[in-house]
């Protein structure tokens, strides 16, 4: 089984980006890390990061039928991108929405997902940590009975 964790815009800077929301991990731990944990759940993880939103969803398109799922850190096109949505929805693919940090903690225009309706489910508000956490809930949604 091949996941894909997809990151978007602005999140090549974590670790030095806004470290009191975002944390000081980097972006290349948190990928090295998503495919240790991939190892201990059986299966391969890729990862790709673009600032760019066609960017993003070529990688969606790609990942149709190659890929079993797909963990999706789409920064703030999050809040605004409809293309992002209809490429989730188009790609057929179970893809889990996730945060650092709480979106729901913070400004108003971040409290709306255009994406959670057409994810199997969000996870924010756990820093770095939840990677490995929407891997594993990703994981578990892939294998249910
Ligand atoms: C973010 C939250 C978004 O609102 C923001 O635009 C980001 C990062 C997060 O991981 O907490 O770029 O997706």
């Amino acid at each position: 089984m091949q996941l894909l964790v997809l990151n978007g815009p602005n999140l090549n800077l974590l670790g030095t980006r806004e470290p009191k929301i975002y944390g000081s991990t980097t972006l290349a731990q948190i990928e090295a890390d998503c495919v240790a944990h991939g190892q201990t759940l059986g299966v391969s993880v890729s990862c790709a990061q673009s600032n760019h939103e066609g960017a993003l969803i070529d990688h969606l398109h790609a990942a149709r039928g190659t890929m079993a799922g797909v963990v999706l850190n789409a920064g703030a096109y999050t809040h605004t991108s409809v293309a992002l949505r209809d490429a989730i929805t188009a790609s057929e693919l179970s893809v889990v929405e996730l945060h650092l940090s709480n979106t729901h903690a913070r400004e108003s225009f971040r409290h709306v997902s255009l994406i959670a309706p057409v994810c199997v489910g969000v996870i924010q508000g756990f820093g770095a940590a939840g990677y490995r956490l929407a891997l594993s809930a990703l994981h578990g949604h892939l294998n249910r009975p």
